[in-house]
Protein backbone atom coordinates (compact mmCIF):
# COMPACT_ATOMS: atom_id res chain seq x y z
CA UNK A 1 0.00 0.00 0.00
CA UNK A 2 1.63 3.63 -0.81
CA UNK A 3 -0.90 5.98 0.65
CA UNK A 4 -0.55 9.53 0.33
CA UNK A 5 0.83 9.63 4.11
CA UNK A 6 3.40 7.35 2.77
CA UNK A 7 4.15 9.63 0.04
CA UNK A 8 4.45 12.58 1.85
CA UNK A 9 6.63 10.88 4.03
CA UNK A 10 8.79 9.79 1.30
CA UNK A 11 8.81 13.49 0.47
CA UNK A 12 9.75 14.75 3.37
CA UNK A 13 12.56 12.17 4.00
CA UNK A 14 13.95 13.18 0.34
CA UNK A 15 14.37 17.03 1.47
CA UNK A 16 15.18 16.54 4.92
CA UNK A 17 15.95 13.18 6.34
CA UNK A 18 17.80 11.14 4.12
CA UNK A 19 19.54 8.11 5.44
CA UNK A 20 23.14 8.27 4.74
CA UNK A 21 25.36 5.58 4.05
CA UNK A 22 25.88 4.76 8.13
CA UNK A 23 21.77 4.61 8.85
CA UNK A 24 21.72 2.96 6.03
CA UNK A 25 23.88 0.32 7.11
CA UNK A 26 22.58 0.16 10.44
CA UNK A 27 18.93 -0.30 8.25
CA UNK A 28 20.44 -2.64 5.69
CA UNK A 29 21.72 -4.75 9.06
CA UNK A 30 18.50 -4.63 11.37
CA UNK A 31 16.52 -5.73 8.22
CA UNK A 32 18.63 -8.75 6.98
CA UNK A 33 18.52 -10.25 10.30
CA UNK A 34 15.57 -11.92 12.22
CA UNK A 35 14.84 -8.91 14.59
CA UNK A 36 11.75 -6.94 15.51
CA UNK A 37 11.22 -3.99 12.51
CA UNK A 38 10.71 -1.64 15.20
CA UNK A 39 13.21 1.07 14.29
CA UNK A 40 11.61 4.58 14.39
CA UNK A 41 11.34 6.25 10.33
CA UNK A 42 14.13 8.53 8.97
CA UNK A 43 11.72 11.41 9.47
CA UNK A 44 11.13 10.05 13.64
CA UNK A 45 14.79 9.68 13.87
CA UNK A 46 15.34 13.43 12.58
CA UNK A 47 12.24 14.61 14.64
CA UNK A 48 14.65 13.54 17.21
CA UNK A 49 17.51 15.15 16.57
CA UNK A 50 15.59 18.19 16.26
CA UNK A 51 14.27 17.98 19.71
CA UNK A 52 17.94 16.71 21.22
CA UNK A 53 19.50 20.23 19.58
CA UNK A 54 16.53 22.37 20.61
CA UNK A 55 17.51 21.31 24.38
CA UNK A 56 21.23 21.63 23.72
CA UNK A 57 21.20 17.71 24.72
CA UNK A 58 24.58 16.98 26.26
CA UNK A 59 23.18 13.31 28.14
CA UNK A 60 20.21 11.45 26.81
CA UNK A 61 18.61 8.34 28.24
CA UNK A 62 17.17 6.00 25.51
CA UNK A 63 14.95 2.86 26.72
CA UNK A 64 14.80 0.13 23.83
CA UNK A 65 17.99 0.38 21.49
CA UNK A 66 17.22 -2.17 19.07
CA UNK A 67 19.55 -1.57 16.31
CA UNK A 68 20.75 2.08 17.44
CA UNK A 69 19.03 3.40 14.94
CA UNK A 70 17.05 5.62 16.58
CA UNK A 71 20.61 6.18 18.80
CA UNK A 72 22.23 6.98 16.17
CA UNK A 73 19.91 9.71 15.00
CA UNK A 74 20.25 11.08 19.26
CA UNK A 75 24.10 10.80 18.95
CA UNK A 76 24.28 12.73 16.22
CA UNK A 77 22.77 15.68 17.89
CA UNK A 78 25.41 15.88 20.75
CA UNK A 79 28.29 18.07 21.05
CA UNK A 80 31.68 16.89 21.10
CA UNK A 81 31.96 14.73 25.05
CA UNK A 82 28.01 14.57 25.13
CA UNK A 83 26.83 10.72 25.72
CA UNK A 84 23.97 8.80 24.73
CA UNK A 85 22.98 5.92 27.62
CA UNK A 86 20.69 3.37 25.96
CA UNK A 87 18.91 0.22 27.82
CA UNK A 88 18.57 -2.93 25.93
CA UNK A 89 17.19 -6.23 27.07
CA UNK A 90 18.17 -8.70 24.25
CA UNK A 91 22.07 -9.52 23.90
CA UNK A 92 21.60 -9.92 20.24
CA UNK A 93 20.22 -6.73 19.41
CA UNK A 94 23.33 -5.36 21.79
CA UNK A 95 25.29 -7.19 19.18
CA UNK A 96 23.67 -5.48 16.29
CA UNK A 97 23.48 -1.72 17.74
CA UNK A 98 27.37 -2.42 18.57
CA UNK A 99 27.60 -3.34 15.27
CA UNK A 100 26.02 -0.09 13.74
CA UNK A 101 27.18 2.13 16.07
CA UNK A 102 31.01 1.46 15.44
CA UNK A 103 29.91 1.48 11.76
CA UNK A 104 28.79 4.99 12.28
CA UNK A 105 31.99 5.88 14.63
CA UNK A 106 29.86 7.11 17.49
CA UNK A 107 30.71 3.95 19.79
CA UNK A 108 32.66 6.47 21.77
CA UNK A 109 29.82 8.38 22.37
CA UNK A 110 27.08 5.90 22.90
CA UNK A 111 27.02 3.51 26.17
CA UNK A 112 24.38 0.34 25.88
CA UNK A 113 23.90 -1.01 29.22
CA UNK A 114 22.55 -4.64 28.66
CA UNK A 115 19.54 -5.39 30.48
CA UNK A 116 16.02 -5.02 32.05
CA UNK A 117 15.29 -1.02 32.13
CA UNK A 118 13.84 -1.65 35.44
CA UNK A 119 16.71 -3.12 36.72
CA UNK A 120 19.26 -0.67 35.04
CA UNK A 121 17.22 2.82 35.84
CA UNK A 122 17.95 1.94 39.49
CA UNK A 123 21.83 1.78 38.56
CA UNK A 124 21.85 4.53 36.57
CA UNK A 125 20.42 6.49 39.69
CA UNK A 126 22.92 5.48 41.95
CA UNK A 127 25.81 6.12 39.19
CA UNK A 128 24.67 9.28 39.66
CA UNK A 129 24.81 9.15 35.75
CA UNK A 130 21.73 11.93 35.30
CA UNK A 131 20.71 14.56 35.17
CA UNK A 132 19.51 13.89 31.78
CA UNK A 133 18.55 16.09 28.99
CA UNK A 134 16.62 13.95 27.12
CA UNK A 135 14.58 11.17 27.60
CA UNK A 136 13.46 8.64 24.70
CA UNK A 137 11.19 5.97 25.91
CA UNK A 138 10.97 3.24 22.95
CA UNK A 139 11.22 -0.38 25.09
CA UNK A 140 8.87 -2.83 25.86
CA UNK A 141 4.62 -1.02 26.39
CA UNK A 142 2.98 -2.80 29.91
CA UNK A 143 5.93 -0.47 31.67
CA UNK A 144 5.24 2.73 30.17
CA UNK A 145 4.20 4.55 33.10
CA UNK A 146 7.27 3.39 35.64
CA UNK A 147 9.69 4.32 32.72
CA UNK A 148 8.17 7.71 32.30
CA UNK A 149 8.43 8.06 36.30
CA UNK A 150 12.00 7.12 36.01
CA UNK A 151 12.50 9.37 33.30
CA UNK A 152 11.62 12.37 35.42
CA UNK A 153 13.30 11.37 38.50
CA UNK A 154 16.46 10.84 36.46
CA UNK A 155 16.02 14.23 34.35
CA UNK A 156 16.12 17.98 35.95
CA UNK A 157 13.26 20.86 35.14
CA UNK A 158 13.32 21.33 31.27
CA UNK A 159 14.05 17.68 30.60
CA UNK A 160 12.64 16.69 27.35
CA UNK A 161 10.69 13.52 27.75
CA UNK A 162 9.50 11.47 24.21
CA UNK A 163 7.55 7.99 24.80
CA UNK A 164 6.98 6.07 21.23
CA UNK A 165 3.95 4.40 20.11
CA UNK A 166 1.04 5.92 22.47
CA UNK A 167 -1.91 5.68 19.25
CA UNK A 168 -0.91 2.57 17.48
CA UNK A 169 -3.47 2.75 14.76
CA UNK A 170 -6.08 4.55 16.90
CA UNK A 171 -6.54 1.36 19.33
CA UNK A 172 -5.90 3.37 22.17
CA UNK A 173 -9.86 4.45 21.56
CA UNK A 174 -10.58 0.47 22.24
CA UNK A 175 -11.58 0.75 25.70
CA UNK A 176 -12.18 -3.00 25.84
CA UNK A 177 -8.40 -3.73 24.44
CA UNK A 178 -6.88 -6.84 25.85
CA UNK A 179 -3.66 -6.25 24.33
CA UNK A 180 -1.00 -5.55 26.52
CA UNK A 181 0.68 -3.15 24.46
CA UNK A 182 -2.20 -1.04 23.72
CA UNK A 183 -2.71 -1.41 27.79
CA UNK A 184 0.71 -0.44 29.05
CA UNK A 185 0.48 2.76 26.44
CA UNK A 186 -3.86 4.14 27.22
CA UNK A 187 -2.29 3.62 30.80
CA UNK A 188 0.53 5.85 30.34
CA UNK A 189 -1.51 8.40 28.69
CA UNK A 190 -4.06 8.06 31.16
CA UNK A 191 -1.62 9.04 33.99
CA UNK A 192 -0.34 11.74 31.77
CA UNK A 193 -3.39 13.63 31.76
CA UNK A 194 -2.85 13.85 35.52
CA UNK A 195 0.76 13.99 36.14
CA UNK A 196 1.66 17.57 37.60
CA UNK A 197 5.38 17.31 36.70
CA UNK A 198 5.55 17.36 32.95
CA UNK A 199 3.88 19.69 30.51
CA UNK A 200 2.81 16.99 27.85
CA UNK A 201 1.08 16.91 24.63
CA UNK A 202 0.54 13.71 22.06
CA UNK A 203 1.73 14.15 18.39
CA UNK A 204 0.06 11.82 16.25
CA UNK A 205 2.20 10.47 13.21
CA UNK A 206 1.62 8.79 9.72
CA UNK A 207 3.73 7.35 7.27
CA UNK A 208 6.15 4.96 7.35
CA UNK A 209 5.60 3.64 10.27
CA UNK A 210 1.60 3.49 9.84
CA UNK A 211 -0.94 5.13 12.24
CA UNK A 212 1.25 5.88 15.40
CA UNK A 213 2.07 8.81 17.54
CA UNK A 214 4.72 9.90 20.19
CA UNK A 215 4.15 11.67 23.37
CA UNK A 216 6.10 14.78 23.81
CA UNK A 217 6.61 16.15 27.25
CA UNK A 218 8.97 18.38 28.83
CA UNK A 219 9.59 18.30 32.64
CA UNK A 220 8.48 21.30 35.16
N1 LIG B 1 14.59 2.68 19.70
C1 LIG B 1 14.77 1.70 18.61
C2 LIG B 1 13.66 0.67 18.60
C3 LIG B 1 13.45 -0.06 19.90
S1 LIG B 1 12.39 -1.47 19.72
C4 LIG B 1 14.78 2.46 17.29
O1 LIG B 1 13.84 3.24 17.05
O2 LIG B 1 15.69 2.27 16.48
C5 LIG B 1 12.19 -1.95 21.38
C6 LIG B 1 13.43 -2.59 22.00
O3 LIG B 1 13.20 -2.67 23.41
C7 LIG B 1 13.71 -4.02 21.51
O4 LIG B 1 15.03 -4.13 21.05
C8 LIG B 1 13.51 -4.87 22.77
O5 LIG B 1 14.41 -5.97 22.87
C9 LIG B 1 13.80 -3.86 23.88
N2 LIG B 1 13.21 -4.22 25.18
C10 LIG B 1 12.06 -4.92 25.39
N3 LIG B 1 11.85 -5.04 26.71
C11 LIG B 1 12.87 -4.41 27.35
C12 LIG B 1 13.20 -4.18 28.71
N4 LIG B 1 12.43 -4.63 29.69
N5 LIG B 1 14.31 -3.49 28.99
C13 LIG B 1 15.10 -3.01 28.00
N6 LIG B 1 14.85 -3.20 26.69
C14 LIG B 1 13.74 -3.88 26.37
C1 LIG C 1 6.66 -2.22 18.50
C2 LIG C 1 7.53 -1.55 19.30
C3 LIG C 1 8.06 -0.35 18.88
O1 LIG C 1 8.90 0.36 19.67
C4 LIG C 1 7.72 0.17 17.64
O2 LIG C 1 8.25 1.38 17.28
C5 LIG C 1 6.86 -0.52 16.81
C6 LIG C 1 6.32 -1.72 17.25
C7 LIG C 1 6.06 -3.47 18.98
O3 LIG C 1 6.52 -3.98 20.00
O4 LIG C 1 5.10 -3.93 18.37
MG1 LIG D 1 8.99 2.38 18.98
Amino acid sequence: MNTIFEQVDTYIESLLAADDKDLKFARNNIASRSIPDASVSANQGKFLQVLAKACNAKKILELGTLGAYSTIWLARALPPGGKVITIEFDPFHVKIAGENLAKSGLQHQVDIRQGAALDILPELEKERAGPFDMVFIDADKPPYVEYFQWAIRLGRPGTIIVADNVIRNGKVLDKNSNDEKVNGVQRLNEWLSSCKDVTATIIQTVGAKEHDGMVVAVVN
